[in-house]
C-alpha cells in the first residue's frame, strides 16, 4: 500500500458567486521512501495541493475526494485526529525561513516544541534530542546554536533549522514546498543533498514543489507536472527528461536556459488562464501549437508508467 494516495482531489473557490475549481481532480500515489516533485508553472495548483495533504488550506476552500494516509481519509478525519498527525507523521517545510521560524525564540525551543507536544518529552530531553537534530541536518557547534535566535544564523543554516523542525518526530512523509527557492545555488545543492540523505537514511518520503527543474533532477524518482490544476503529465524523473510527452512539459523543459543550446530558447506564449475563465476542454489548448477540434473536449490521463493528458498522446 502506498504511504499516501490522492484521489481525485478538487479544490474549489467561490469567486463571484460560483465555485471554481484551483485543483481539478488530481490523483497521484507516493510511495515510502520516494521524492515525488511536483512542478509547474505559478499559479498551477501545487501550493494548494501539499496544503490540503496537510489540512492547512483555509476553510474557505472546498474540498472534495479523497487523501488517504495510511488507510484513513485526511478529509474526513477530526481536526483533533488531524493535529496529531500533522506535525508527527506529516510535516511541511516552506520556502522562506525567516517567516516560518518564530523570530522571538530561540532555535532550541523552537526545535524542542513538536517533541514535547506529539512525543510527550520532558523539556531537558527535547533538548538533547534537538542538539542531535542540529547535527543531523549538519549545523555545526550545535550546542551553541541551539541557543541563538533564528536572525544570527545565515539563510542556508535556517533553511537547516526548518528541515530539523520539520523531521524532530520522525514523519513519514515530509512536503516542502519551495525550500531551496530563497537560497544561491550552491547552498540550494547542499540543502538538497541533505535531504536526499536523510530520506535514505530515515525512510521518509518526500514531496517537492517546485518551479526548478534543476531541482526535480537533483532529487526526484518521480514528477507529477501540474498545469491550470490539472494533472497533466506524471513519469520517473528518467522518463520525463528524456522523452517528455506533453506539449507543455515539452514547452516547459525547453524553456530553461541552457549554454549548449541558447539559440533554441522557447518561451512559452501566452499565459495560464484564472481558475474563473479556463477553457472547457483541454486547459492547455489557447496555448498549444498542436491543438485541433478535439482538444476543446477535456482529455483524459492515460497511460501507467507514464501518464499523460494529452488527445494527441497514446500509452507511452
Ligand atoms: N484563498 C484563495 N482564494 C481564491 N483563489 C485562491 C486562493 N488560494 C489560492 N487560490 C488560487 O488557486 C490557484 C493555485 O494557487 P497555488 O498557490 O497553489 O499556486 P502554485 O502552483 O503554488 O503557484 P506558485 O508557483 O506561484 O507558488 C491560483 O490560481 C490561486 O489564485
Ligand atoms: S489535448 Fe490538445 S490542446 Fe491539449 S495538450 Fe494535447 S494537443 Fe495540446
Ligand atoms: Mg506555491
Amino acid at each position: 500500500m502506498s504511504i499516501l494516495s490522492v484521489r481525485d482531489l478538487k479544490i474549489s473557490f467561490k469567486l463571484q458567486g460560483a465555485w471554481h475549481p484551483a485543483v481539478n481532480g488530481i490523483s497521484f500515489d507516493v510511495e515510502r521512501n520516494e521524492t515525488v516533485c511536483i512542478v509547474g508553472e505559478s499559479g498551477c495548483g501545487k501550493s494548494i495541493t501539499a496544503l490540503s495533504i496537510m489540512g492547512l488550506l483555509t476553510p474557505a476552500a472546498r474540498l472534495e475526494g479523497a487523501i488517504e494516509y495510511n488507510g484513513q481519509n485526511l478529509l474526513e478525519i477530526s481536526e483533533k485526529d488531524l493535529e496529531k498527525i500533522r506535525g508527527d507523521k506529516l510535516s511541511m517545510i516552506f520556502q522562506e525561513p525567516m517567516t516560518s521560524l518564530n523570530p522571538v525564540l530561540k532555535i532550541g525551543q523552537q526545535i524542542a516544541e513538536p517533541l514535547i507536544f506529539h512525543k510527550g518529552l520532558s523539556l531537558n530531553d527535547a533538548w538533547k534530542e534537538a542538539k542531535e537534530l542540529l547535527e543531523l541536518v549538519r549545523i555545526p557547534d550545535a550546542s551553541a546554536r541551539l541557543n541563538q535566535y533564528p536572525h544570527q544564523l545565515s539563510g542556508g543554516m535556517r533553511q537547516r533549522v526548518m528541515i530539523a523542525i520539520g523531521l524532530a518526530c520522525k514523519p513519514d512523509i515530509l512536503i516542502a514546498d519551495e525550500p531551496t527557492t530563497a537560497l544561491d545555488v550552491t547552498i540550494q545543492a547542499q540543502v538538497l543533498a541533505l535531504l536526499d540523505e536523510i530520506r535514505k537514511e530515515q525512510d521518509l518520503s518526500i514531496i517537492m514543489i517546485t518551479h526548478d527543474l534543476g531541482v526535480v533532477a537533483n532529487i526526484a524518482d518521480r514528477v507529477a507536472v501540474m498545469y491550470a490544476g490539472d494533472l497533466v503529465e506524471m513519469a520517473s524523473v528518467q522518463n520525463l527528461f528524456e522523452t517528455p510527452t506533453y506539449p507543455y512539459t515539452q514547452a516547459f523543459l525547453s524553456s530553461i536556459p541552457r549554454a549548449d543550446r541558447a539559440d533554441k530558447l522557447k518561451p512559452i506564449r501566452g499565459q495560464v488562464p484564472p481558475i474563473y475563465d479556463m477553457p472547457e476542454g483541454c486547459r492547455f489548448s489557447p496555448r498549444c501549437d498542436e491543438a485541433t477540434e478535439k482538444c476543446n473536449q477535456k482529455p483524459v490521463l492515460a497511460g501507467k508508467m507514464h501518464q499523460t493528458r494529452c488527445w494527441m498522446r497514446g500509452e507511452v
